[in-house]
């Protein structure tokens, strides 16, 4: 079983998440989150309960929540559990360099807002994604996987993380944005650098910021049935700056999620005889191994997070004002001590934390978008290459070295080679 590297961390000050005594904290990093997390979480129950004291990187203090019930509570109570990274007590031990700044640095976005203020921005959100014709980003979904699977379908093998799944949330959400087409390229790719880690993510960010002024000056013009016009012209008067920044959250928060819950997927009918055995024509089987996905292969695994808003006890844990819970979302998934039989056929049940919950859960209906752009590439996928399979080992699938992310490095396969267009 993989080891749980109690730490001897040293950040925290007496009474808040960093109070647990040193050796008992969990380090939350490093590759035991990477090949195998399920074992660890319960490994991490087992040993400290649904809330265990944990250290980020750079040994900052927080509580990691593991417990379905403690997550539903948590992400159910905004008014305890806040959203506003500015509440978090660690600040003064935060580097300028902290690799986890991204999630917490605080900016003027739908994420960090809270009470009327965050019901003003993510209602917008909501009803702007409620304006997409599914029908339609279906029908576009399905020309944007042709387009990708005739870019590789002569060749007979491909790698469907970089070819396929990381490719494909953009692309939709540059559809959904009315973007034209020849903006649509760049867009791509700056959002991509923007994402990673390394010196040319800040520049790359900056200009798919210019990007989305332009396009929002460009739908005040002419506005069209898309998200940036539904945002300008929604009854919450939404300033120009405001939705600039929730174009950038949606477009982020839509991207390597979703790749990854494609990717997972199918890895999943790759790797599983139930959905082998279907895979020549078994379209309904889609539906199901996506949403096991989501129980078992989350794409967002552990979730920055909560703030409490007072001292307050959770799990049997004293956490005090200020202090990080990290959202356990696969971790609750799998808790044994919920009233969810996880041995039965998880067909049709959606009582997982995959999209958070509450106030500030991915915004309805952002999964069903989600699930239209998942669902339809990865059954185009299947109807194009009907007897495509893994090209190496299962057991040799590399996962993403993420705490947070779970998606795999590269997705090999091989295929008889058809033409462009052919079946
Ligand atoms: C079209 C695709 C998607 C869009 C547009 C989207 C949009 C968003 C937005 C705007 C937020 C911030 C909500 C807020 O601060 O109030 C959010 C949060 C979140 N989304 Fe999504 N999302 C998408 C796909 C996904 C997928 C596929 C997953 C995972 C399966 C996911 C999981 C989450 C989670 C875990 C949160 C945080 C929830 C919480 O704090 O309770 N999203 N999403």
């Amino acid at each position: 079983m993989t080891d749980i590297h109690p730490s001897a961390g040293t950040a925290g000050t007496a009474g808040t998440a960093g109070s647990a005594a040193p050796e008992e904290r969990v380090r939350l990093s490093g590759p035991q989150f990477q090949q195998d997390p399920a074992a660890l979480y319960a490994q991490i129950r087992r040993r400290f309960g649904p809330v265990a004291p944990v250290l980020l990187d750079g040994d900052l203090p927080a509580w990691l929540v593991t417990g379905y019930r403690e997550v539903h509570q948590i992400t159910g109570d905004a008014h305890l559990f806040a959203r506003d990274t500015r509440r978090w007590n660690q600040w003064d031990n935060v580097p300028a360099d902290w690799p986890l700044l991204p999630y917490v640095q605080h900016n003027p976005s739908v994420m960090f807002t809270e009470a009327a203020e965050h019901r003003r921005r993510a209602g917008a959100i909501g009803d702007a994604l409620a304006g997409v014709d599914q029908f339609d980003l279906r029908a576009h979904c399905e020309r944007i996987a042709d387009r990708l699977i005739d870019a590789f379908s002569g060749s007979g093998e491909a790698d469907l993380v970089g070819q396929f799944a990381l490719r494909i949330p953009l692309l939709a959400v540059a559809k959904m944005y009315g973007m034209s087409e020849s903006a649509t390229p760049q867009l791509v790719r700056d959002v991509a650098i923007s994402l990673d880690v390394g010196p040319d993510a800040i520049p790359a960010y900056l200009r798919v910021q210019e990007a989305m002024g332009r396009l929002l000056a460009a739908k005040r013009d002419a506005p069209g049935a898309d998200v940036p016009s539904h945002l300008l012209r929604h009854p919450s008067r939404l300033t120009d700056e405001e939705i600039v920044q929730d174009l950038l959250v949606v477009t982020a928060a839509a991207q390597q999620p979703t790749a990854n819950w494609i990717g997972n997927t199918i890895r999943l009918m790759l790797t599983d005889s139930r959905f082998a055995m279907t895979l020549s024509g078994g379209r309904g089987s889609v539906g199901q191994a996506l949403n096991e996905v989501l129980w078992y292969d989350t794409p967002t695994q552990n979730f920055i997070g909560r703030f409490a808003t007072r001292d307050t006890h959770l799990g049997g844990r004293r956490v005090r004002t200020g202090d990080l819970l990290v959202l356990g979302l696969a971790a609750a998934n799998a808790d044994p001590h919920t009233s969810l039989d996880m041995s039965a056929d998880l067909m049709g049940n959606h009582a997982h934390m995959s999209f958070g919950h509450g106030e500030h859960g991915c915004p309805y209906p952002a999964p069903e978008v989600a699930e239209v752009i998942a669902r339809t590439t990865v059954e185009v996928l299947l109807d194009r290459l009907p007897d495509l399979a893994l090209a190496v080992p299962a057991e040799s699938l590399v996962w993403r070295p993420s705490v947070w992310m779970r998606g795999l490095e590269r997705l090999p396969v091989a295929f008889t080679p058809t033409y462009a267009g052919g079946g």
